[in-house]
């Protein structure tokens, strides 16, 4: 089978064909899916349905896993794999959670403009997303091109970017949304990471504007500065131009470059089912530098 990439967007995102992902894809395979991501930053494979094992397989081909907040946390899954992340509205016994569930707190934050794990200083590259309930209405999800938001960046903006970094909080959006009741110990285990408002991406040589709901401060730059400058930064980032918005059916393989994209989940009725599973990889190259 032939891989067949048809694009979604006229700036990123490609859906594939000619390809099932249940089964252990070869060296060329693997080299050819990099390279089309380093491309589109964004890929779609329908009509792949998965177990837990073989979504966590899957994904091991494309780098080192990293399971997120979760393994500070240690908060219980409903999953058996300790690398897949419940992006779902389900309690742990499987039942859609009842409005008052800290749970939904995460799955509302998804609903912001956001970079999975950037406030963790690691190298994080590919999130893939696998769809297993989805409901009737709403809740799709949205990607933005964060490299076509550079190369559009008017140059007063540029000016304000070059040469700074962010803060990227796990809290920040948290606390946006009212869940402020962290203690100073709470805070202290995840301090913020920090990454260049300009980053260069290492495969692809594109430059790109990463900001984030995460952001929280501007080197050299008070906080409101700063937060003026984020909110303006994300909406220049997220004009509709940038953006695809991708309308869920149960089986769809989704897979993007936290790098290259911001995403958000779109509104939707909580009390409806709503059950996708999220593994997000590290940079090969990097994760091999840390373990030599
Ligand atoms: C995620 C995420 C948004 C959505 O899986 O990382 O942010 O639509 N998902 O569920
Ligand atoms: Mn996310």
């Amino acid at each position: 089978m032939a891989l067949e990439f048809t694009p979604l967007h006229p700036l990123f995102a490609a859906e594939v064909g000619g390809i099932d992902l249940r089964r252990p894809l070869d060296e060329a395979t693997v080299a050819a899916l990099d390279a089309a991501m380093d491309r589109y930053a964004l890929l779609v494979f329908r009509d792949q349905p998965m177990t837990e094992s073989e979504q966590v397989a899957c994904a091991r081909q494309f780098g080192p896993l990293d399971a997120g907040l979760r393994k500070a946390t240690g908060a219980p899954t409903r999953f058996g794999h300790e690398e897949l992340i419940d992006i779902s509205n389900l309690s742990l016994d499987g039942s859609v959670a009842g409005r008052d569930n800290a749970k939904l707190i995460g799955t509302l934050a998804n609903q912001l403009w956001h970079s999975d794990s950037s406030f963790q200083p690691l190298p994080i590259a590919y999130s893939m997303l696998s769809a297993v309930v989805v409901p009737d209405q709403g809740g799709d999800t949205e990607w933005a091109d964060l490299r076509a938001a550079w190369d559009a960046l008017p140059d007063d903006l540029r000016a304000a970017v070059e040469g700074r970094t962010a803060h990227h909080s796990t809290f920040h959006s948290r606390i946006m949304l009212g869940d402020d009741k962290y203690t100073p110990e709470q805070l202290n285990r995840f301090p913020p990471a920090e990454w260049p408002l300009v980053r260069m991406h290492p495969s692809s040589g594109r430059k790109l504007l990463f900001v984030g709901v995460h952001c929280d401060r501007v080197s050299g730059l008070t906080v409101p500065e700063a937060r003026v400058l984020i909110a303006d930064l994300i909406e220049h980032a997220t004009q509709r131009q940038f953006v695809y918005r991708h309308k869920w059916r149960a089986g769809d393989y989704v897979m993007w470059d936290n790098r290259s994209t911001l995403h958000r989940g779109r509104r939707y009725d909580l009390a409806a089912r709503r059950d996708l599973r999220r593994t997000t990889t590290l940079e090969r190259q990097a994760a091999q530098a840390q373990a030599a």
